[in-house]
């Protein structure tokens, strides 16, 4: 059921402050300073032994994977890979028993993810599952895991499932940092109350962007390229956001470290490449203004997700976007929401059928 919504991807969209919420019930609680999570408690002893986690999984689950690589080498200290699901299982990639495989997948069907996972196992590491399906085949093959409370997804586009993957990855991280003693309880303790205040804190975007959000989207429904940019943690949400406009508006769309621009896409730049670019206070902030004269000296389009009250760079930008601040960790939790409606609407204006992306399903169940 739509619930009123024209399509279920705008549902979901919006239902974000509640699935990220669900996603943290009963694990985070703040008043006693605790990260409750059965999953990683009960296996605690293979994470803090491990030698390093490789996370594996494809599409959005892949960008979530990035993120969590930054999570986790940040917060506890443990070395992260993250690969394809599809390249990680035709390479013969060194696996040991004292590395810890997650997986991370909505559908818990992914073909190459369970491929994946199978030769892991064989190879005696210890296997996480990060599901949103219950009882799906990943969930089941897995040693342990952790649902991504969520809620069904239908729209072909992920865009609820990638923010419980973000909470679900940032309690780990936190967890684990707190237990191996990197993350001190000060720290720690400022990081949950950001946490807990991600839902209100999309809630407020939803609310505060919408309509801007639809206009900037009719200016660009005949554009045929698209970059995104971010640095640190909204790299990954860069790519992100990117593969949401190609997937359901069918524009092309690329998303790239800031800082990889001057080392060959900056070659497109002129007036008619918009860049959507990824610039909260906390991360980078500096970095990412010359990022922006940068573009603005090759007269591109620049589309600019800044914290409330910014003015380096939305001075310089063409639309901006206003989101709350929030650690630089969560910050691609919060500054994702905008990108998943400007891919939409921007697809919806196009006439695209948004739910039901040409080419695509909502499991691939094959390779
Ligand atoms: O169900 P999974 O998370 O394993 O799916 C992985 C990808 O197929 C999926 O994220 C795909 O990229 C989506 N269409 C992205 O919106």
């Amino acid at each position: 059921e739509k619930s009123g919504y024209e399509h279920f991807m705008l549902k979901e969209i919006f239902e974000q402050p509640k699935s990220v919420h669900d996603t943290m019930r009963g694990r985070l609680l703040v008043e006693e300073g605790v990260i409750k999570m059965a999953g990683i408690w009960d296996h605690i002893e293979r994470f803090k032994n491990a030698n390093r986690i490789i996370i594996i999984a494809c599409g959005t689950s892949w960008h979530a994977g990035l993120i969590g690589e930054y999570l986790i080498e940040e917060y506890a200290r443990i070395p992260v890979e993250v690969e394809y699901a599809s390249e990680f299982r035709y390479r013969n990639p060194i696996i040991t028993d004292k590395d810890v495989v997650i997986a991370i997948s909505q559908s818990g069907e992914t073909a190459d993810t369970m491929a994946a996972l199978k030769l892991a196992k064989e190879k005696g590491a210890f296997i996480y599952g990060i599901c949103n399906v219950v009882d799906s085949s990943i969930a089941r093959i897995t040693d342990a895991g952790s649902y991504t409370h969520a809620g069904p997804e239908i729209g072909v586009a992920s865009t609820k499932a990638f923010t419980a993957q973000l909470t679900i990855l940032s309690l780990i991280a936190l967890k684990l940092g707190k237990h191996n003693g990197n993350l001190g309880n000060a720290d720690f303790m400022s990081l949950i109350a950001e946490l807990d205040a991600i839902p209100k804190k999309i809630e407020d975007v939803l609310s505060s962007t919408h309509e801007l959000v639809q206009n900037i989207a009719k200016d660009f429904v005949n554009a045929t390229n698209f970059l995104y940019l971010g640095r640190g943690y909204n790299y990954p949400a860069a790519l992100e956001g990117a593969l949401k406009l190609k997937e359901i508006s069918y524009i092309h769309a690329e998303g790239y470290p800031a800082a990889e621009m001057k080392h060959g896409p900056i070659a497109l730049i002129d007036e008619n490449m918009p860049i959507v670019i990824i610039a909260p206070k906390k991360g980078h902030y500096d970095k990412i203004v010359s990022n922006v004269q940068e573009i603005k000296a090759r007269k591109g389009k620049v589309i600019a997700v800044v914290n409330n009250g910014d003015t380096q760079v939305s001075e310089m930008s063409d639309y901006v976007i206003e989101i709350p601040e929030t650690s630089e960790c969560f910050s691609p939790i919060v500054a994702s929401v905008p990108l998943q409606l400007l891919a939409y609407y921007i697809a919806v204006y196009r006439g695209a059928n948004v739910d039901q992306p040409r080419n695509l399903a909502k499991s691939v169940t094959v390779e």
